[in-house]
Order: C-alpha cells, then sequence, then structure tokens
C-alpha cells in the first residue's frame, strides 16, 4: 500500500521507495500540504507549523478568533483565489452570480487499486494507486476532484486535477493548474530549459525571489523558448546532492510554471494550462480535467534524471517501439531538402543499406506542389509534379535495397496554395475581418474541429494504408497566432488554444492505435514540442534542426535532465554544418549523434570511401552499444555551460557491468591542463578493463580518483572508452 489514510488524524500519506508526500484536512475541511520529500517513516509532519498571530494576513469567517491561522501563510495543496491567499493561486474561477472567488474544502476521498486516466488527455500507465480527494467549494456548485498517481517504485507522483460543475449556472474558468506545490522551508533556485528554434533546452538556474517567476510558453506549442519541465532545487544543489523536487507537464500546449517566494520564505510552485489567453466555460453537468503533472524528489539532478528516464520510458512512451532497437536511419532533408529526384533518393537507399542503415526516410517536398515551403501541405498525397513515378516506385526501390521506408508529414498545417485550403477555407485558425499571422508561409488548422481532424485523419491513414510505411516524423512548424475557431460562439473563444491540442492529442491517439507497427517521430521545427505528452504517443522526437555536434553538446545536455536519450532524434549531418558552418570530424558527429535516437541527414554519395567506412563502424558501434546507451543509466560528466573547454557524459549499465564514456573537447588548447575526470556510477568493488588502452582499474580508482584521457588535437575532437567489468 503506497497510499496510507490515518483515520484518527486525517492524515494521509503517499509513499514511494525513497519519498513521502503528505497532506491533511483540518477540522474546516483546509486541505493542508504538510510534506514532500525524503521517505521519513509514519512521521506526521504538522509538527513543523509553528502558529504565531498572522492577523494582518487575514482569516477565513469561522476562524476568526483564532488569528493564527490564515490561508495567507498555510501550505495548501491545491490553493484558489478570492478568499485571502494572496500567494500564486491554482484556480481562479468566475461564479455564475460573477464573483471571483473559491473556498474548497474536503468531502471524502477515495484509494483506487490502479492508475487513473484522463479523458482526451495522456496520462502516465503502469503499476500505481491512485488517491482521489474530493472537495466541495462553499457557496458555488463546484466540485474540484485532485487525483494523485503513486508509482511507489518509479519514485514519481503524478497528480492532475477535475473541476465539475454541479449547478444550473455556466461557471468559468480563467486558470486550472494541475499542480501547486508549496515548499515551506528552505532556499531555492529554479533550474529551467530555455532556448529558440536550433537552440532548445539550455540550462538555466536562478534564485527564486520575493517575486513571481514565471516560465511559460504561448504559442500553442510548448516551445523551442521554454520547456514544461522545471526543477525546484536546494540552492546547494549539484549533479550528486541536495534536495531536487521535478516537476513536469505532460502537455503540448500553452503552459505556465510560475514559482513565488512569499512574506513569510515559503516557496510555491504551479503548473498547468496557460492562463494567459484561456478561459473555460464549464456548463451545467460538465467537468474540466487538467493535464497531468510528473512530479519527482531526489537527491541531486543525477538521480532525478535517472528517474524521470526510467518513468518516461517505462510508464510515458508506450507501444511497440518505446524499449525496442530503433532503427538507424538516413533522413532526406539534409541530403536534398525539396530537390527528391528518385534516382538520388534511390543511391541515397543504397548507400545508407551498404553502410547497415535500416530505415530511409523521405522528408517534406514529396506531396502535391511541393517545391518548396510555401505551397501544398493539406494535400497528403503524390502526384507526377514531385515524383514521376509516383510514391510506390519510390518505395519499393527503396525496400528492395533492404531498407523500410518512412514518410514525413506535417498534419496540422494548410497552404494557402493547396486543395485542401481551396476547398475549405474556413478550416483554419483566424479571425474574420483580420488577415491571418502566416508562419512559413503557412496556416494553422483548426483542430478544434472534430470534422477537420477527421479529415486528416482519413488521408493520412489513406497514404499510410496504401503504402508500405513503416516510420513517419510528425512535424510542425509554426506557432498559433490567430486562436479563434470559426465554429464556437464567443463566449468559447477562450477554449480554442486547449481544445486544439486535444485535437492534436486526438489524432495522435487514432494514428498511433490504428497503426501500431508504425514507429513515429515527433518533430516541429526541431525540439518545439518536446515534451512528455508528446512521449505518450512518439517514443522519439527530433531534438533540433541545428544538426551541428558543437551546440547539440548542449541541447542534449539539457534535454537529458528531464528525458531519456533514447527520445532524443540526433543525426550525424554534412560539414560545414548547414546551420552553422562549422566543420567538425565525423568522428565526433557520430558520437554525438549515437548519444540519442541515432541516423544520418547527408547525402552518403558525396563521401569518400574511407568516410563510409568509418560510418559503417558507426553503426555497428552504435548497434552494439544501443541497450547500454538507451536502456543505461545516464550521467553527465560536466556541464558544458560551464565552459570547461570539453563536455563529457557516460553511460552505465544497470548492473554497473559496462559502461562508456563520451568526451567532445569544444576548445583545443596548446599545453593544455590534463583532461582528468572522475568516472560515476560504476562498482567500486569491480575491476574494469578499458577497450581503448587496455588498461584495468578497478571502478573506486576510476570513480575517486579519476581518468586521465589521452591527450587530443585538432578542432573538436573526441573520444569514446569502452568499460567491461572483468
Ligand atoms: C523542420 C524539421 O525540423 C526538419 O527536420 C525538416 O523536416 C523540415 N521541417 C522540413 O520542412
Amino acid at each position: 500500500m503506497s497510499i496510507h489514510f490515518d483515520e484518527k488524524t486525517g492524515r494521509l500519506t503517499l509513499s514511494t521507495a525513497h519519498s513521502c508526500y503528505q497532506m491533511k484536512a483540518d477540522e474546516d475541511g483546509f486541505l493542508w500540504h504538510l510534506y514532500y520529500g525524503k521517505s521519513a517513516g509514519a512521521q506526521d509532519f504538522s509538527y513543523q507549523y509553528v502558529r504565531s498571530d498572522v492577523g494582518f494576513s487575514g482569516q477565513p469567517y469561522e476562524r476568526k478568533a483564532d488569528r493564527s491561522f490564515s490561508l495567507d501563510t498555510i501550505p495548501q495543496e491545491y490553493p484558489s483565489f478570492g478568499v485571502g491567499d494572496y500567494r500564486l493561486s491554482g484556480l481562479e474561477v468566475t461564479n455564475a452570480d460573477g464573483s471571483r472567488c473559491a473556498d474548497f474544502r474536503y468531502v471524502s476521498h477515495e484509494i483506487r487499486p490502479d492508475k487513473y486516466t484522463l479523458p482526451g488527455l495522456p496520462s502516465s500507465y503502469g503499476e500505481a494507486e491512485t488517491l482521489v480527494v474530493t472537495l466541495r467549494e462553499v457557496a458555488s456548485p463546484l466540485l474540484l476532484r485532485l487525483y494523485y498517481g503513486v508509482f511507489e517504485e518509479a519514485d514519481v507522483i503524478t497528480r492532475a486535477a477535475e473541476v465539475v460543475n454541479e449547478g444550473e449556472g455556466t461557471i468559468v474558468l480563467d486558470r486550472v493548474s494541475s499542480a501547486s506545490l508549496d515548499l515551506p522551508f528552505g532556499k531555492w533556485d529554479l533550474v529551467h530549459f530555455y532556448g529558440r528554434h536550433c537552440m532548445e533546452r539550455q540550462f538555466g538556474r536562478a534564485p527564486i525571489g520575493h517575486y513571481i517567476t514565471e516560465i511559460s510558453s504561448g504559442r500553442g506549442a510548448s516551445s523551442h523558448q521554454h520547456n514544461p519541465f522545471v526543477i525546484l532545487c536546494d540552492r546547494e544543489a549539484n549533479e550528486d546532492l541536495g534536495d531536487c523536487y521535478g516537476m513536469m507537464l505532460a502537455y503540448s500546449g500553452n503552459f505556465e510554471a510560475k514559482a513565488e517566494r512569499d512574506q513569510m520564505d515559503s516557496v510555491r510552485l504551479t503548473m498547468g494550462v496557460a492562463s494567459k489567453g484561456f478561459s473555460w466555460n464549464l456548463a451545467p453537468g460538465e467537468s474540466f480535467f487538467t493535464p497531468e503533472a510528473i512530479l519527482c524528489h531526489a537527491e541531486g539532478f543525477t538521480e532525478l534524471s535517472h528517474r524521470y528516464h526510467r518513468f518516461i520510458r517505462h510508464n510515458v512512451t508506450r507501444g511497440k517501439w518505446h524499449l525496442a532497437h530503433r532503427p538507424v536511419l538516413v533522413n532526406s532533408w539534409e541530403a536534398a531538402y525539396f530537390d527528391l529526384e528518385e534516382e538520388r533518393l534511390v543511391t541515397l537507399a543504397k548507400e545508407a543499406a551498404e553502410l547497415g542503415i535500416e530505415l530511409f526516410v523521405l522528408d517534406d517536398g514529396w506531396f502535391q506542389h511541393r517545391k518548396d515551403d510555401n505551397a501544398g501541405l493539406g494535400d497528403w498525397f503524390c502526384t507526377p509534379d514531385r515524383l514521376p513515378n509516383g510514391l510506390s516506385s519510390l518505395i519499393s526501390r527503396v525496400r528492395a535495397t533492404g531498407l523500410a521506408f518512412g514518410i514525413w508529414i506535417e498534419p496540422e498545417m494548410v497552404n494557402e496554395d493547396s486543395d485542401l485550403y481551396r476547398a475549405h477555407p474556413d478550416w483554419v485558425l483566424s479571425v474574420p475581418g483580420r488577415k491571418p499571422t502566416v508562419g512559413r508561409n503557412q496556416l494553422v488548422l483548426d483542430f478544434s474541429r472534430k470534422e477537420v481532424v477527421d479529415a486528416i485523419f482519413e488521408a493520412i491513414a489513406k497514404l499510410i494504408r496504401e503504402n508500405e510505411i513503416s516510420y513517419i516524423k510528425w512535424d510542425m512548424n509554426r506557432s498559433l497566432a490567430d486562436v479563434y475557431s470559426r465554429v464556437l460562439p464567443v463566449e468559447k473563444q477562450g477554449e480554442v488554444g486547449h481544445r486544439y491540442v486535444l485535437g492534436v492529442y486526438d489524432l495522435l491517439n487514432r494514428l498511433t492505435s490504428t497503426f501500431p507497427d508504425v514507429l513515429f517521430e515527433g518533430c516541429a521545427g526541431g525540439g518545439g514540442r518536446f515534451d512528455a505528452g508528446m512521449l505518450s504517443y512518439v517514443p522519439q522526437i527530433w531534438c533540433s534542426d541545428d544538426s551541428d555536434a558543437i551546440p547539440r553538446l548542449r541541447i542534449q545536455h539539457g534535454t537529458s535532465f528531464g528525458y531519456p536519450v533514447s527520445t532524443m532524434g540526433a543525426h550525424v549531418s554534412a560539414v560545414p554544418n548547414h546551420q552553422t558552418g562549422r566543420t567538425t570530424p565525423l568522428d565526433t558527429r557520430g558520437v554525438v549523434a549515437m548519444s540519442g535516437a541515432f541516423g544520418y541527414e547527408l547525402d552518403l554519395a558525396k563521401l569518400s570511401k574511407a568516410e563510409k567506412e568509418e560510418i559503417r563502424e558507426q553503426v555497428r558501434t552504435f548497434k552494439q552499444d544501443e541497450e547500454l546507451i538507451h536502456g543505461g543509466l545516464y550521467y553527465r560528466l560536466n556541464n558544458p555551460f560551464h565552459k570547461e573547454g570539453y563536455v563529457a557524459w557516460e553511460f552505465v549499465s544497470e548492473d554497473r557491468g559496462k559502461a562508456l564514456v563520451s568526451l567532445v573537447v569544444d576548445v583545443v588548447q596548446a599545453n593544455t591542463i590534463p583532461l582528468h575526470i572522475r568516472l560515476k556510477g560504476l562498482d567500486p568493488e569491480a575491476v574494469y578493463r578499458i577497450e581503448e588502452d587496455e588498461g584495468k582499474y578497478t571502478g573506486a580508482a576510476l570513480m575517486y580518483g579519476g581518468y586521465s584521457f589521452p591527450r587530443v588535437l585538432g578542432d573538436y575532437p573526441s573520444v569514446q572508452l569502452h568499460l567491461e567489468r572483468v
């Protein structure tokens, strides 16, 4: 039993292998958050809250004689707006009478032996128990259900909320968080992952001050700029030490994470669908479900990442491919862009087959009128203007080389120059009387409408049914604007952003369940929608449109805090690199790309014999090490944002029998300081043989003493070390 209710005190304790979460409703039904952190036995944590006069903070009416109680100072499980808590709120509503306050009190709770699900939204799965706490608003006919999924072994607690209108008038939800977490004591930093197109998920860390810090997206997708994953960590925390609390939202649209340090130095973190541009009309009898927040407590960043990695691999991603060998692919984009000539593509496939590559991906450009990125989106069929012999000829010739065939789509978008748009100009998000904002000369389909999603499903399903397609790359290349649906009434326009995401999930769900054998990869102009929502449907996502191995070091490093490397699409591309103009050795490009869902994206026919030989060797190495890389424990050996001149990371098998250390030197110096690094995660008692230097070392020596890397020279050299327990 991971959920325990203490009848005497009303205390609810959620226990995972190494953490404990506690709450309690008091005699008036206020739901206190008592503790979240390292396991601490059956302790009742109420003792921590020493009462003093907080009269100036305000009291609920029935507590007017008790000036030591204020909603503004107690830690709460799910705070709401308008009744005396002036900090961040979880919930903000406009009641049927126009009042804007909500005061929820505990009614009951239920413990279920399995994991809850969320209608229309992705949610994690696996062995877990569910706690549902029901609260009722004191005056308005609203019910609030708080859901907790307790994954004991995985050390994860998931949360979501449901608001139910039991009345006869519409109630407007202005903000509904998935989770709120109060940390009453301590000094905390916020770790977040910021960036831009071609520079996603850069590591950011800042102290939480006496103001509200917001990490959010209003772009309709989780975005290149911010990621729906944040860590609250002890100000002293590092990879190995210090309390770390992760909060990750399984959601792919507008989100917000807000953190505030209040007058009493208590810190509150809330996370959920972004409130900017959002309002939801909850009609009588209706329910609104929030997306799921995935919470984890750990000691140090490494342990936190390990828990998230395992959880994403085993409890978020699903289907045939999530733990399976991922085919090494070659993608046509940086190899040919829109220059898709059948002979050229077949040559690429033949070259790839000879090097051990397993999957050919025909990227953008294959469908009607798509000679560049100004036309064609929406028409998911191939015409002779693009491939004179048709798609089927290309597919059968590619498959004859021994490679599987994959294809690119961008199902949420449409060009004005397309049959689809000409037939249904009202199917796009746009406001009557205004010219729509364009992005890459394309418009966004109104996925809040079922008939639009139905039509796209039919088109893509036909494409897959009529062709031997083993893989789909699902792209999304612009942010949403003019978020307005032609079919919803005025008062429901604030729902369009969220309804759009529900439409995306509906299509993902339908396609992945209708075609369970197809491997889907997510993409949004690179890594603009890299989140646990997408990962509930696709096991891998193209990590960034910057394929240069050097900036990739930082992108993949930042991504690794929350997401396992098996989810990060990473390819070896040509030099000079198309995004940066930089030239890096093939070896280094291989080392970086094989720390992900591995592939190639360059014209193989242009390579020398020696380069092809090297690629053959890379593919062989990846296949040999894939289990260790994708299924092992990932250790960041340093932080590329600290500019030490090198970046190193390590994979260790779960049984600690094998390890792979990768190092890339990004600033080479003359007369350099020795590159000496302490390895991690090894068995201290064991003796390991390093294949590359044929030496034998104890795990203790390598971890506590360290390893001196050979001096490497040249532009961006790299080293890999294979360790095996003897
Ligand atoms: C953006 C993606 O990230 C690229 O890999 C490529 O698929 C292009 N779109 C195609 O338009």
